[in-house]
């Protein structure tokens, strides 16, 4: 019978937790906290903490941890029902009865169970009949012996289901009950119930305390699916659920890796093998709530289950939409990692044919999620090219913008940008490389998303400005960027915020840039002939005629329309590690300015840094930093 939430919510509320403890123990005040050797394991040092404001306590030498109620059932030996009634009468408040109808729909989902109970039971003692004769053999061909068979409670299903029918009225069920979970069906009104399993192997599901509530049942030979499994029933959703699930719980408590494998078989060969935390959805993909029953099966600081693919295409694009199911979910502290299974294995016949040690090659390499994300996106790209880095950085985003947590989305995108400097920095540094020169590796990738508006890379650049030039000659970059805007002043409302962080390492295109930014930000609306007019006022006369005469790639002509301008500019930007990590600092100092973290502050401090040695001013580190 579930308590209310606001009713345990008022209980804590009421109660502290030091509060609660004070009364069984001696604590000891420690800044915010309270501290007191641990009533849970003999120590002479204090290792067990009080934390009011988190609302927990916690043993850093044992490992015990709980709120309240969860101390009460520890120190005073209880169950949760009586902690929380001891509790209730000493914050003063009423334990909340159940409804008559709450009672009879607990007493009717446990007499539920009870049936499933006796039909596992039954199913088990089947196998081993003469009538289970094959499938006993089937199941020893596939290397389970008869403690393997017990463990799992494997079972078979013969072909008649009156026998199971007979012996679950004989127990006081109803054929109504049979049906509704789903070990029988209707066939029409009227007609006596049939079967749902026959002739199958049966492999129970136990939800998370270990009670059957479901089967899977494998076909011998014949016809018909491989595998069936229960309808959802009144014990039984498939969505929540996970095939193996109260094992893994106790593994990964004790230290063990969540491993999720595709099928029961895999299941069950992980787990004699010694891979105690494998687990399975039921016949379907992963669900968002299976993902989040994963990481609450592991201990806080363990929440990066392994997820098992296919090596083929088709894994790959499982794993591929598994990892857009988990973005949007994420949170602190959780995540997955991703493996690929060599070709045409799954972990059970790996193990068979490999032993141990070869799964725990595929699991030692499973990629992290931002490792894979950056995979995904990187894939067929170039980040030689300018095309390429922005294809790149597009996806990138676009995985980051699934992110609904903001300070997850923070972090991923940072090491996702980090990845994608350090690859422009692999392929020969800041600005330049290709701009899809000879070679470019155009036609492996994904086709190129176009955006409304976009302006094809081939209409920007005539192939005089293309290779080479620019990979000599990187300011040629800060002139492009100077004299588009030039030409476009309307630009400004769009790339002026970018325009007013650079800083151009040529001292006089530098100074042209103050001044663009100046003349722009003080008066709008000026038109290219009025912004030379105040150019020329300050100075510039000079700069800007031989700007004018130089020569320059289509976008930054003046008769280059709004739209190829822009894409021109922004390309020219995007492509260089410069930009990338302008944006990434401006992220940070936005996020910063949130959190006033010393987490983000440090954050905020290492990307200046890798601004100021990226630009030449490394000498400036040891002044700022004394
Ligand atoms: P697989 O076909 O990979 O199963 O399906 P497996 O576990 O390797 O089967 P074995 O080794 O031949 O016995 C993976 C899972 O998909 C579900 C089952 O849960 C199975 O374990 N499945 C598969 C079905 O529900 N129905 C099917 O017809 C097939
Ligand atoms: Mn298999």
């Amino acid at each position: 019978m579930a308590l209310p939430p606001q009713f345990l919510e008022e209980l804590r509320s009421r109660l502290s937790v030091s509060e609660v403890v004070m009364k069984r123990m001696r604590l000891q005040r420690a800044g915010r906290e309270f501290k007191a050797p641990c009533p849970f394991h003999n120590e002479k040092t204090p290792s067990f903490y009080v934390n009011d404001q988190k609302n927990f306590f916690h043993c850093f030498g044992c490992g015990a941890h709980g709120d309240q109620i969860g101390f009460v059932m520890r120190h005073d030996n209880l169950s949760f029902m009586e902690a929380v009634e001891h509790l209730a009468g000493e914050a003063g408040l009423q334990v909340p009865q159940a409804s008559p109808q709450e009672r009879q729909q607990y007493e009717r989902q446990k007499s539920l169970y009870d049936l499933v109970e006796r039909a596992t039971k039954y199913y088990e003692r089947e196998l081993f009949s003469p009538g289970g004769r094959n499938a006993l053999d089937y199941l020893r061909r596939r290397g389970l012996d008869e403690e393997g068979i017990a463990r799992f409670r494997l079972g078979y299903a013969p072909q008649e289901g009156g026998p199971l029918r007979a012996l679950l009225l004989e127990a006081g069920y109803s054929e109504a009950d049979m049906v509704e979970v789903g070990l029988f069906k209707r066939a029409e009104p009227g007609r006596p119930i049939r079967n749902f399993f026959w002739n199958r192997v049966m492999f129970p599901v136990t939800d998370r305390r270990g009670q059957v509530v479901a089967f899977g049942g494998r076909i011998l030979e014949g016809d018909g699916p491989k595998y069936i499994n229960s309808a959802e029933n009144p014990l039984f959703h498939k969505g929540n659920l996970l095939y193996g699930m109260s094992r893994a719980r106790q593994a990964a408590a004790d230290g063990q890796r969540l491993i999720v494998t595709e099928g029961y078989m895999d299941v069950i060969s992980c787990v004699q093998a010694g891979f105690e935390g494998a687990v399975a959805p039921l016949g379907t993909a992963m669900t968002e709530t299976q993902i989040q029953v994963l990481w609450k099966l592991a201990p806080e600081g363990q929440r990066n289950p392994i997820l098992c693919f296919d090596g083929d295409n088709a894994g790959r694009r499982a794993a591929q939409r598994a990892v857009e199911r988990v973005l949007p979910i994420l949170v602190p502290d959780a995540t997955v990692r991703i493996a690929f299974m060599p070709d045409k294995e799954d972990p059970d016949s790996l193990i068979r044919s490999g032993g141990p040690d070869a799964f725990t090659a595929i699991l030692d390499r499973a990629l992290s999620l931002e490792d894979f994300i950056w995979e995904m996106v990187r894939q067929g790209e170039d980040p030689k090219t300018a095309d390429g880095r922005l294809r790149i950085e597009t996806g990138i985003n676009q995985m980051m913008e699934k992110v609904t947590d903001k300070s997850v989305q923070y972090s991923y995108r940072s090491v996702l940008r980090e990845k994608l400097r350090a690859a422009i920095r692999a392929s020969g540094g800041g600005f330049g490389g290709g701009f899809g020169g000879a070679g470019g590796d155009r036609g492996g990738g994904r086709p190129r998303r176009l955006q409304p508006g976009d302006v094809p890379v081939s209409r920007l650049w005539d192939s005089r400005f293309r290779s080479g030039t620019l990979r000599t000659e990187p300011r040629r970059r800060e002139r492009y960027l100077v004299l588009t805007i030039v030409h476009h002043p309307e630009l400004f409302q769009d790339v002026g915020e970018t325009l007013a962080g650079a800083e151009f390492a040529d001292g006089e295109m530098e100074a042209l840039r103050q001044a663009l930014v100046a003349c722009l930000t003080t008066e709008s609306a000026l038109d290219a002939e009025a912004l030379r007019r105040h150019l020329s006022g300050r100075g510039f006369s000079e700069t800007l005629d031989s700007l004018l005469s130089a020569d320059m790639p289509k976008f930054a002509q003046p008769g280059a329309s709004f739209e190829t301008a822009k894409s021109g500019w922004q390309e020219v930007w995007l492509s260089s590690e410069d930009g990338l990590l302008q944006r990434e600092l401006r992220d940070a100092e936005r996020r910063f300015a949130e959190t006033f973290s010393e987490d983000d502050l440090a954050r905020l401090r290492a990307l200046q840094r890798e601004l100021l040695i990226l630009r030449g001013h490394a000498d400036d580190l040891t002044e700022r930093d004394g």
